[in-house]
């Protein structure tokens, strides 16, 4: 357990940090009270350390970004590489080999249906990015009425202004709703909304019938739908059924409407599969992927998109070409940071050994589902969640600050309690996090 006080060094960064950081996501009076600020001097694989020497194994990836633990050898070496031949270069008018090859490797994944990546830094900026491409695109095919987007029931796609336009979670967006252009929001098929002998195929396709009704109605002012394929995380880790995606892509060709997945948080092996639209057996319009796509080192989003949608672009006449940019897009450490992250795939046939690293974590997060103070215990590929029978308001604040005293980084989301590790688990972290996850659980509970 982690008890000692804290040492000159870290209480002082503590503070220092609380005079001068803005931190994300956080009402920083928190601070003070029921959200200790946790100083970090470095890390090695899953594990954080502060500088007294305090562990925390990261069971969340670092808000899903890390895939294959920090200080990895492998990408700490290509980034060194990377670091003596090429730091930035700006991508309009200019390339270089790590954005080329990353964007050859990543279409090749699609088997060549997305032909064509777009860059950008943060998830939100991808997120941007697609809505602007759907609309411009049917804008330089001649219809101009298709402005509209449609999300899901707690759907979460960033922050900035057209992304938190089709996010459906109140606590971000409701002190921003004067600024935000509607969007259409129809069912989740969270799987958690089964009636009596209903199953998780069956909600799905309940909720596709209200999709499909908006679509026959508005279709002609649609521009494109955007979903979380399989797992909407900020919602509360809501798994759905891949039937759901089927019939999304089989509405949207129907009407005329794109189909946007951010991939984001559940792409890259995410759910088991590299994109999780593969286990629906569709591709979309547009994908957008981010946070584990430069192995959690450096900020790096990309759009990919189909060959018809470049082509829609693609003329003499500069206004109807896609006039977006950011300075760091394409950035030479990110994309090689990435492809070093690929290369780890493809070598440690990751997706293979992760399917024998979910069977083993779940097995022993057995006792935590059948805990009588556990409802919905859920797994999908590399992420697991229950929702906590509790009507404390305080659960998830209690919960993390107790979970970093048994040495583990975990932030329910409100009574959700999730996992989300890195992808280098050995059987040992493994049934210590399962362990430690129930008796932090069992205390929180105990109040
Ligand atoms: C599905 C999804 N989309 C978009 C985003 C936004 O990404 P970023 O925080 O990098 O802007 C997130 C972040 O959690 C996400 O989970």
């Amino acid at each position: 357990m982690n008890t000692r006080q804290p040492s000159e060094q870290t209480g002082d960064w503590v503070a220092r940090s609380l005079a001068s950081v803005w931190h994300p996501c956080t009402q920083m009076q928190h601070h003070e009270s029921m959200m200790p600020l946790v100083p970090v001097s470095h890390g090695r694989g899953a594990w954080l350390f502060d500088a007294d020497g305090r562990r925390y194994l990261d069971a969340i990836s670092s808000w899903w970004v890390n895939l294959f633990g920090h200080a990895n050898p492998r990408i700490n070496t290509a980034l060194k590489d990377q670091l003596d031949l090429l730091e930035h270069a700006m991508l309009a008018g200019f390339t270089h080999e790590p954005v080329i090859k990353l964007s050859e490797k990543l279409s090749a994944l699609t088997g060549h249906a997305l032909g064509h990546c777009f860059y950008a830094s943060d998830g939100a900026s991808a997120v941007e990015i697609a809505l602007k491409m759907s609309f411009h695109f049917w804008r330089n095919s001649g219809k101009t009425d298709k402005r509209e987007f449609v999300c899901l029931r707690g759907s979460y796609h960033g922050e900035t202004i057209g992304a938190l336009a089709v996010t459906d979670v109140q606590l971000f967006r409701d002190a921003y709703g004067p600024l935000l252009q509607q969007a259409h929001v129809v069912a989740s098929p969270d799987a958690r909304a089964a009636e009596a002998g209903e199953s998780a195929a069956d909600v799905a396709r309940r909720a596709a019938k209200q999709l499909e009704q908006l679509l026959a109605e508005r279709g002609d002012k649609i521009a494109a739908v955007i979903v979380e394929p399989l797992v909407q995380c900020a919602a509360g880790m809501a798994m759905y059924d891949p039937a759901y995606l089927a019939e999304a892509r089989a509405l949207c060709d129907r009407y005329g409407v794109h189909l946007i997945a951010d991939e984001i948080a559940v792409g890259c092996g995410r759910t088991g599969s590299f994109f999780a639209c593969e286990q629906a057996n569709i591709w979309p319009d547009f994908v957008c992927l981010s946070k584990g796509i430069s192995g959690g080192y450096l900020p790096l989003s990309l759009v990919m998109t189909r060959d018809e949608i470049y082509q829609g672009f693609y003329d003499a006449d500069v206004k109807r070409g896609f006039l977006h940019s950011h300075s760091y897009t394409g950035n030479p450490l990110a994309c090689r940071a990435a492809l070093a992250t690929l290369d780890i795939f493809e070598q440690d046939d990751v997706l293979e050994r992760n399917r024998e690293r979910a069977a083993r974590l779940t097995t022993a997060l057995m006792p935590l589902a059948e805990d009588e103070r556990v409802m919905h215990f859920r797994q999908r590929g590399m992420i697991w969640a229950f929702d906590a029978i509790t009507d404390d308001p305080a659960f998830s604040s209690k919960f993390f600050a107790s979970a970093l005293q048994h040495e583990l980084l975990l932030r329910p989301i409100g009574r959700t309690v999730y996992l989300m590790p890195p992808y280098i688990l050995d059987d040992e972290e493994s049934d210590s996090l399962a362990a430690r996850t129930h008796a932090v659980f069992d205390e929180v509970m105990r109040g």
